[in-house]
C-alpha cells in the first residue's frame, strides 16, 4: 500500500464536505489532514455529522489559517474544495499560497463551479467576477470517463446535473448516430441545494411534490455544452429543464434527441464501447433506478430508440458521483492511485 496522502477538505461542514469526510475515512491511502471550516473551527466534526462519529472520533474542524501548519513540510496533499462557487477560487488561492510556503506537493479538486471553465470570460458570463483568474490555467475540467490522463495538476469537477448530462451526451454525440440537438430533463434531490434552507428545499414544499425550475436557463447548461464539445469536437445545442424531486439525494436525467431509424443495438454498442473500461458506469437493460446508485459512485445508464428519436436515461448520486465521489476519483488519478480506490462501496439501496 502507498504511504498515506494527507487530505484536506475546505467547506467541510456542507453536504458535499461531509461526503468528502465519509469517503476519505474509507479510503486506503487518503488520511484526513484537515476538515476546514470558517464557521465551526474548533467544534467536533461529529457534532455537525453525527453519522460520521465512528469514523472521525474526536477530530475537530480547523480554521483556514491552521491546516497547513499541521502537515509535515514537503508532504503529499490532496486538497478538496466544497466551498460555494464565487468563494472557492479565492479560498483556493490562499490555500495554495499556504501549501507553497510549506513546500507541500499538492493537487486540488474543486467541487464548485469556479474552475470548470477554461476561459475566464465564459465563467464570468454565467457566474460573475472570477475570484482567482490567474489560477484558471492550472485547472482543467471534465469527467474522468471522458478525459485522458491528467492534463493539469488541478481539476474543476463538473456539477451534479452536468455530470449526469455529460454521461449521456458525450457517447451519444461521439457515436455520430444522432445530431447535436439534445433535450434534457433532470430531477434532483434536495441535498443538491446545499445545507442552507431555502424555500425550494423546505421539507413541506419538497415532500410529495415535483416541480420544474429555471426551465431552459439553468447555469449548468453552458458547462455541459462546452465540456461535451471538448470531449467530442461537436458543440451540442442543449435544452435543459431541471426539476426538484421529493427525495434527499440522487439525480435522474433523461436526454432525448430526434433521430431517424437508429437501431437500438447500435446505440447499446456505442454506450457499451464508450464505457467498457469505466469501473463506475454500467449500461443496463431497460431503465436505471435511483435506489441502485444513491450514496455510491455508480452511474447506471439505459438507452432506447424509436423510428424518430433516441433517449438515454442516467442515474447518479448528486453528492457522490456528481461531487465528492467524482472528485475523489479524479484525485486518485492525479495521485497515481487506482481510480477506484476508496470508491467501490455499493449503494445501500434502501435509504
Ligand atoms: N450539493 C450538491 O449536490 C452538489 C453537487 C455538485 C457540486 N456541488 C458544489 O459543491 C459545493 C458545496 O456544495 P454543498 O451543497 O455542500 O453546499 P453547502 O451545504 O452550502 O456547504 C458549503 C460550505 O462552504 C462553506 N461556505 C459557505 N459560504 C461560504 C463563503 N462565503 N465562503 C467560504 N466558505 C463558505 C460553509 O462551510 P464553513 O462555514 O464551515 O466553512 C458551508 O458549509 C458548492 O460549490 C456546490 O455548487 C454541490
Amino acid at each position: 500500500m502507498s504511504a498515506a496522502i494527507q487530505s484536506v477538505v475546505l467547506g467541510a461542514t456542507g453536504y458535499v464536505g461531509g461526503e468528502f469526510l465519509r469517503l476519505i475515512a474509507a479510503h486506503p491511502t487518503f488520511e484526513l489532514g484537515g476538515a476546514v471550516s470558517e464557521s465551526r473551527a474548533g467544534d467536533a466534526v461529529a457534532a455537525v455529522f453525527p453519522h460520521l462519529a465512528t469514523a472521525v472520533g474526536e477530530t475537530a474542524f480547523v480554521g483556514h489559517d491552521e491546516w497547513a501548519g499541521r502537515i509535515d513540510r514537503g508532504s503529499r496533499v490532496a486538497l478538496f474544495s466544497a466551498a460555494p462557487h464565487g468563494a472557492s477560487a479565492a479560498i483556493l488561492r490562499s490555500a495554495l499560497e499556504r501549501a507553497s510556503a510549506r513546500d507541500l506537493d499538492i493537487h486540488v479538486v474543486d467541487a464548485s463551479a469556479d474552475f470548470r471553465y477554461a476561459k475566464q470570460a465564459d465563467y464570468e458570463a454565467v457566474y460573475g467576477e472570477h475570484g482567482a483568474p490567474e489560477l484558471i490555467e492550472h485547472f482543467s475540467s471534465g469527467l474522468p470517463e471522458h478525459v485522458d490522463g491528467t492534463p493539469t495538476a488541478h481539476v474543476g469537477h463538473p456539477g451534479c446535473f452536468a455530470s449526469a448530462m455529460l454521461l449521456a451526451a458525450v457517447p451519444l454525440i461521439a457515436s455520430g448516430l444522432t445530431g447535436g440537438e439534445l433535450f434534457a430533463t433532470g430531477i434532483t434531490g434536495s441535498t443538491g441545494s446545499g445545507r442552507s434552507p431555502q424555500p425550494g428545499t423546505h421539507h413541506p414544499e419538497r415532500h410529495s411534490n415535483l416541480y420544474a425550475y429555471k426551465p431552459l436557463s439553468h447555469r449548468h447548461a453552458p458547462e455541459v455544452r462546452l465540456l461535451t464539445g471538448q470531449a467530442t469536437g461537436t458543440l451540442p445545442r442543449l435544452h435543459f429543464v431541471p426539476h426538484s424531486g421529493p427525495f434527499a439525494r440522487g439525480i435522474h436525467m433523461t436526454v432525448q434527441t430526434p433521430a431517424e431509424g437508429v437501431p437500438v443495438q447500435a446505440l447499446k454498442t456505442a454506450f457499451h464501447d464508450a464505457y467498457a473500461d469505466c469501473a463506475f458506469v454500467e449500461l443496463v437493460n431497460g431503465t436505471p433506478r435511483l435506489k441502485d446508485v444513491v450514496a455510491s459512485n455508480a452511474c447506471r445508464i439505459g438507452v432506447a430508440a424509436s423510428d424518430e428519436a433516441v433517449v438515454v436515461t442516467v442515474v447518479i448520486d448528486n453528492l457522490v458521483k456528481g461531487a465528492a465521489g467524482g472528485a475523489v476519483q479524479w484525485m486518485n488519478r492525479l495521485c497515481g492511485l487506482p481510480e477506484t480506490a476508496g470508491l467501490l462501496a455499493p449503494a445501500p439501496a434502501w435509504t
